[in-house]
C-alpha cells in the first residue's frame, strides 16, 4: 500500500505543532513494564508505543496473553493524554496467532506466496480482533549458518524465494489499507545481515561485502519496503563494525534514499542502549544520539530517548527537526492505520475470528506443502495396504505444544491435533497403528509392526532465538533410537521435526523413507497424516510437495553452506588434486537447496530458448513430464549462471519457481521469463539457464548457453560487423590538448557491437569498447575518421540528467554517488571505468521512477581514470556522462571533484 497521502501529512503538522517536546519524545518510546505497569506512563503522552500489550500491563490479571478488553483499557487511557493521542500495540505476530501455521522456514518449504499471503491474512484478523494492530514480521534475514536459531524464522537462504514470501506476507498483512480493522501493520526485520552472526551465535557481529549485501541480504527488505510495509526493525548486530542500529548509511541512505521508504524504524529490543555495549557509544545519552540519527524513529524498551533526548535537546546535541522527523513518521503511520478515527477494538470480534474452521483448514494444507520428501526407496511412502501393523515412535509422537513451533506466543496447545491423532484418522480401515513415546517400548512396539514411523528431531525452545546449536545432529538419545529401530531390519520411514536443517546423514541412510518437516503449526500432525497414508480428510490423494528452503549440510562442519556459492578458482567439481573442501567429508551437502520428492517421478527435457540471445528478457522453456504412477506437482525452478563477470557469480541462481500439477503420463510445457537484471555483471558474458526439480545433486549438463547481448545495444547491428582489434587503443596519457581520453586509431578495423541512440558501440578489442558516431562508420564498420571517446560521449542526446557524482576515497575504492532523474521512466544505470563496466543497477521497480541515487564502490587506479556514467531512459534513449578523476595524492588517493571532459581540458593549463 502506499504510505503517501497529503491529508495525513496535514493532519501530522498540525498535530505536531501543538505537542511539547516531552509529547514528541514520548511517541518514540516504546513500553514495556517490566513487571511493574504505570498507567501514568501512558496517561502523560510518554509512550507511543505499548509492545505486548498483556493483561498484566493493562491490571488485569497475570496473564501474558491480550485481548481487546486490555487494548481497549490502554486506549482509554492514552485518551485521557493531553493530546489524545492513540496508542499503537506491537506483538510478535510470526507464523499466526491463534491459528498457528507453519514456521517461516516451513512456510519458505511450500515454496508458495500465495499461501503465505492466506496465512499472514489470518493472522491479521486474529491479532486485530484481540487489539495489536502492529506485528513485528516478516522477518527476512537470509541464513546460511544452520546453527543460529533463528534461521527457523526467516525463509531460508535464497533472496529470490525471500522476495517472493516477503512481499506475499506484506501484503497478507497490510491488505491494499492497513486501515482496515482486520489489518495489521508489517515490519519487515531484522534489518540487516542478522542472519551473518559468526559461528551462527545469536547477537555476535558479522561481516558482509558490499556486493553479497546488496545482492543476497538486501533483496527481500527491498521487496517489503515496496510492497508497503509500514514499519522496519533494526537488527541487532554488529555488521562490518557498524551496529545495525547505528547505521545511517543502511537506515537512511539506502533505506529512505534509495527505496524511499517513508514509514519508521523501530530498533530491536533495548537495541539502542545496547550500543554502549558494541562500543560505539559511551552512555545513553550518545547511544539515543547515534541510533535517532541514524534513522531509528522508536526505540524499543530502553528508555534510551525517553530518558535522555530532551537533555540533548537543549544541549543542542540535537535539533528540533530531527525529533520533529522521528515523531512524524510514527503519527504518520498511526495516522494512517485510522488509529486516530477509531482506536478501539469492537470486543465481540474474537469470538467470531479467532481460529475459525477455514483458518484451520488453511493450516493444514500449508502445513502438508511445507514438509518435504527427502527420500523414498522404492516407494516406501505412502503407506499402504502392504503394512497392516504400523509402529509410531519417538518423543513426539503425541506432542502439542511442540508441533507450534518456536513463536507462537498466542498459540494452545491444546488447539494443536497430535501426530498420533492425526495418523490415526488418516490410517485406511485395517491399518493398526501402535504408539510408543520411550525408547524402551519401542523396541517391542517395532518387532510386532510391518513397518515403523519413527519421529525425531527438535523441541521449539531448541529454535529460534538465541537457540544455536554448535552441534547439527540429532539431540541427545535420537540417535540411539533410530540405530536401534534401524537394526530390527523393518521398513522404516524417519520423520524429522525441526526449527532448522539438521545434519542426519547416518540416519537418512539408516531409513527408507524421509520426510522432513519444519515445525508444522496446529495443523501438523492431521497433515503428516495425510501425507505418510496419501490421503486427504476429503478423500483426495495427497503427496509431498515441499522443497528445501536451505542446504541440508552432512555435518555441522560444513557450515556455512548454502547452494549459490562462488565457483572458486579450484571448483570442487572439476578433475585434480588439492579440490576436496574437507578431507573427512564429500564436498557436497547431504540434500540441496531446492530438493524435495513427490509420489510420481518427473522427467525434465532439455531447456530451450527462445531466442539465441539474451537482450532486456527472454523465454526460456522445458517439457516436463510425470513419468511415474500417480498424480504430483512438479515444482520447475529456474536458475541462471553468469559465466563471466567483471565480479565473479554464483555457480547458480534461483530466477523463478513454478508449480506443475501433472496426471500420470502428462507432459507439459513450462516458461519462464528471464529479464536482464543486476545479476548479470558482463555486457558479454554467456548465461546458462538450467531448469530443474528434484535432482540437484549433481551439476546438470543439459544447459541452455545464451550469449548475451548488451542490454546497452539495444538495436543490434545486423550481422555484426567486424574484423577485430588491430589499431584501437585506450590511452590514459593526456593528448596535445589536456584531454585524455580514449581514442580509436584511424583506419582501425571494429567490431561492431550495436547501437545505442544513432551511436554505435564499438569493440576495441581485450573486451574493451567505446562509442561513436554512426555516420563516423561506414558500412563495412570501418571507420572513416578517427573516433575518440570524447566525441562519442559528447554527442550522446541529454535524454536523463545525470548529476555529478559525489565521491569519496576508501583505501583504494571510491564512492561514487549519484542520481539521475527527468521526466521520463529511468531504467537502469550503469557505471564504466574506462570500458569496464563495474555497476549496473535496474530501477524497474524503483520507488520512483523518475530518480535513481547509488553507491557504487569504484576501483579507480592510480592517475588518470575516465569514468562513465550511462541512464537508461527507454529501451532506446541512453544518456551517457563521461568524467575524469584522478587519483594522484599522496597515497594514491583523490579527490578533487570529478571534471566532465570539456571541465577538464578549461582548466588543465593551470594544472
Ligand atoms: C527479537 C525481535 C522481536 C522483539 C520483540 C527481540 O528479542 O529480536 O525479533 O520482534 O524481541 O519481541
Amino acid at each position: 500500500m502506499p504510505l503517501d497521502n497529503p491529508a495525513t501529512d496535514a493532519f501530522v503538522d498540525n498535530l505536531l505543532s501543538q505537542m511539547t517536546v516531552d509529547e514528541k519524545i514520548g511517541q518514540l518510546h516504546q513500553y514495556f513494564a517490566f513487571g511493574r505497569f504505570d498507567p501514568e506512563v501512558i496517561r502523560q503522552g510518554r509512550a507511543g508505543s505499548v509492545i505486548n500489550a498483556a493483561g498484566a500491563l493493562g491490571g488485569q490479571g497475570q496473564s501474558a496473553s491480550t485481548s481487546a478488553e486490555v487494548c481497549n483499557h490502554l486506549q482509554k487511557l492514552a485518551q485521557e493524554s493531553r493530546l489524545k493521542i492513540p496508542q499503537l500495540f506491537g506483538r510478535d505476530v510470526i507464523h499466526g496467532y491463534r491459528t498457528v501455521f507453519p514456521i517461516p522456514l516451513g512456510q519458505a518449504a511450500a515454496w508458495s506466496p500465495e499461501l503465505a499471503e492466506q496465512a499472514a491474512a489470518v493472522a491479521a484478523r486474529e491479532a486485530t480482533a484481540d487489539g495489536i494492530k502492529w506485528t513485528f514480521a516478516p522477518m527476512l534475514d537470509i541464513a546460511r549458518d544452520a546453527r543460529w536459531g533463528r534461521i527457523a524464522e526467516g525463509n531460508g537462504e535464497d533472496p529470490l524465494l525471500g522476495v517472493n514470501v516477503a512481499r506475499a506476507v506484506v501484503r497478507g498483512f497490510q491488505g491494499d489499507d492497513f486501515a482496515q480493522p482486520d489489518r495489521l501493520i508489517a515490519c519487515a526485520k531484522h534489518y540487516v545481515g542478522y542472519g551473518t552472526a559468526e559461528g551462527g551465535r545469536d547477537y555476535e557481529s558479522g561481516e558482509l561485502s558490499e556486493a553479497t549485501l546488496r545482492d543476497v541480504y538486501l533483496p527481500p527488505f527491498r521487496a517489503a519496503v515496496q510492497a508497503g510495509a509500514g514499519t522496519v526493525m533494526s537488527a541487532f548486530l554488529d555488521l562490518n563494525g557498524v551496529p545495525a542500529t547505528a547505521n545511517r548509511k543502511l537506515l537512511t541512505d539506502v533505506l529512505r534514499g534509495e527505496w524511499g521508504f517513508r514509514g519508521f524504524v523501530v530498533s530491536d529490543w533495548a537495541s539502542v542502549k545496547e550500543l554502549i555495549q558494541h562500543g560505539v557509544a559511551a552512555d545513553e545519552a550518545e547511544a539515543a544520539l547515534l541510533a535517532l540519527k541514524a534513522g531509528v524513529d522508536m526505540d524499543m524498551v530502553s528508555g534510551a530517548y525517553l530518558n535522555t533526548l530532551a537533555a540533548s535537546l537543549a544541549a543542542g546535541r540535537v535539533t528540533a527537526g530531527e525529533l520533529d522527523e522521528a515523531a512524524r513518521r510514527i503519527l504518520r503511520v498511526k495516522h494512517l492505520a485510522g488509529l486516530f478515527a477509531d482506536p478501539f477494538t469492537e470486543p465481540s470480534r474474537a469470538s467470531r475470528d479467532l481460529l475459525r474452521p477455514e483458518a484451520r483448514a488453511l493450516a493444514r494444507r500449508f502445513a502438508r506443502e511445507s514438509m518435504v520428501l527427502l527420500k523414498n526407496d522404492g516407494g516406501l511412502l505412502p503407506l499402504d495396504e502392504r503394512f497392516k501393523h504400523v509402529a509410531v515412535i519417538g518423543p513426539m509422537v503425541h506432542a502439542q505444544a511442540e508441533l507450534l513451533g518456536t513463536w507462537a506466543p498466542d498459540g494452545q496447545p491444546s488447539d494443536v491435533t497430535p501426530l498420533s491423532e492425526g495418523l490415526a484418522q488418516a490410517a485406511p480401515k485395517g491399518v493398526s497403528l501402535a504408539f510408543a513415546e520411550r525408547a524402551d517400548h519401542a523396541v517391542r512396539a517395532v518387532a510386532a509392526a510391518d513397518a515403523v514411523v519413527l519421529v525425531v528431531g527438535e523441541h521449539p525452545l531448541r529454535s529460534g532465538e538465541n537457540s544455536n546449536v554448535s552441534d547439527l545432529g540429532l539431540p541427545p538419545g535420537q540417535a540411539e533410537l533410530v540405530e536401534a529401530v534401524a537394526a530390527q531390519g523393518k521398513p522404516l520411514v524417519l520423520v524429522v521435526l525441526a526449527g532448522r536443517p539438521l545434519a542426519i546423514t547416518r540416519q537418512v541412510a539408516q531409513a527408507g523413507a524421509v520426510l522432513y518437516a519444519f515445525h508444522p503449526g496446529l495443523e501438523g500432525g492431521a497433515a503428516l497424516g495425510e501425507l505418510l497414508f496419501g490421503r486427504a480428510s476429503d478423500g483426495q490423494p495427497a503427496a509431498p510437495t515441499g522443497r528445501l528452503p536451505v542446504t541440508l549440510p552432512r555435518a555441522t562442519g560444513q557450515v556455512p553452506i548454502y547452494y549459490n556459492h562462488k565457483n572458486s578458482g579450484r571448483p570442487v567439481d572439476s578433475s585434480g588434486e588439492f579440490r576436496y573442501r574437507y578431507v573427512d567429508l564429500p564436498p557436497a551437502p547431504l540434500y540441496p537447496f531446492g530438493h524435495g520428492l513427490a509420489y510420481t517421478r518427473f522427467e525434465f527435457g532439455p531447456a530451450q530458448a527462445a531466442s539465441e540471445t539474451l537482450r532486456g528478457s527472454l523465454e526460456v522453456s522445458a517439457e516436463v513430464t510425470n513419468a511415474g504412477p500417480r498424480a504430483g506437482a512438479a515444482l520447475a525452478q529456474l536458475y541462471v549462471r553468469d559465466r563471466v563477470g567483471s565480479l565473479t557469480r554464483p555457480v547458480r541462481e534461483l530466477k523463478g519457481f513454478q508449480r506443475v500439477e501433472l496426471a500420470p503420463g502428462e507432459t507439459r510445457r513450462i516458461a519462464f521469463t528471464f529479464d536482464i537484471d543486476p545479476s548479470l555483471t558482463d555486457p558479454e558474458a554467456k548465461v546458462q539457464l538450467t531448469i530443474r526439480d528434484d535432482d540437484l545433486r549433481e551439476e546438470v549438463d543439459e544447459k541452455v548457453r545464451i550469449p548475451i547481448v548488451d542490454p546497452l545495444a539495444v538495436t543490434a547491428a545486423s550481422g555484426t560487423q567486424h574484423a577485430h582489434s588491430t589499431g584501437a587503443d585506450l590511452t590514459n596519457e593526456p593528448d596535445a590538448g589536456g584531454r585524455v581520453f580514449a581514442r580509436l586509431q584511424p583506419n582501425a578495423a571494429v567490431q561492431v557491437l550495436g547501437t545505442v541512440s544513432g551511436y554505435v558501440k564499438v569493440s576495441l578489442g581485450d573486451g574493451r569498447f567505446a562509442f561513436a558516431k554512426a555516420s563516423d562508420l561506414d558500412s563495412g564498420g570501418t571507420p572513416s575518421a578517427q573516433i575518440a571517446l570524447d566525441d562519442a560521449m559528447a554527442h550522446a542526446p541529454p535524454a536523463v540528467e545525470i548529476p555529478q557524482p559525489q565521491l569519496a576515497t576508501r583505501d583504494t575504492h571510491t564512492t561514487v554517488r549519484g542520481a539521475a532523474s527527468d521526466d521520463a521512466r529511468l531504467l537502469d544505470a550503469y557505471i564504466f571505468v574506462g570500458s569496464r563496466k563495474v555497476f549496473y543497477r535496474s530501477n524497474r521497480n524503483g520507488a520512483d521512477p523518475k530518480r535513481m541515487d547509488f553507491d557504487a564502490d569504484l576501483p579507480l587506479r592510480p592517475g588518470v581514470n575516465v569514468i562513465t556514467l550511462v541512464a537508461r531512459e527507454n529501451p532506446d534513449t541512453t544518456t551517457h556522462r563521461t568524467f575524469i578523476i584522478r587519483r594522484d595524492g599522496p597515497n594514491g588517493e583523490l579527490l578533487q571533484t570529478p571534471k566532465t571532459e570539456d571541465e577538464l581540458s578549461e582548466t588543465s593549463d593551470d594544472e
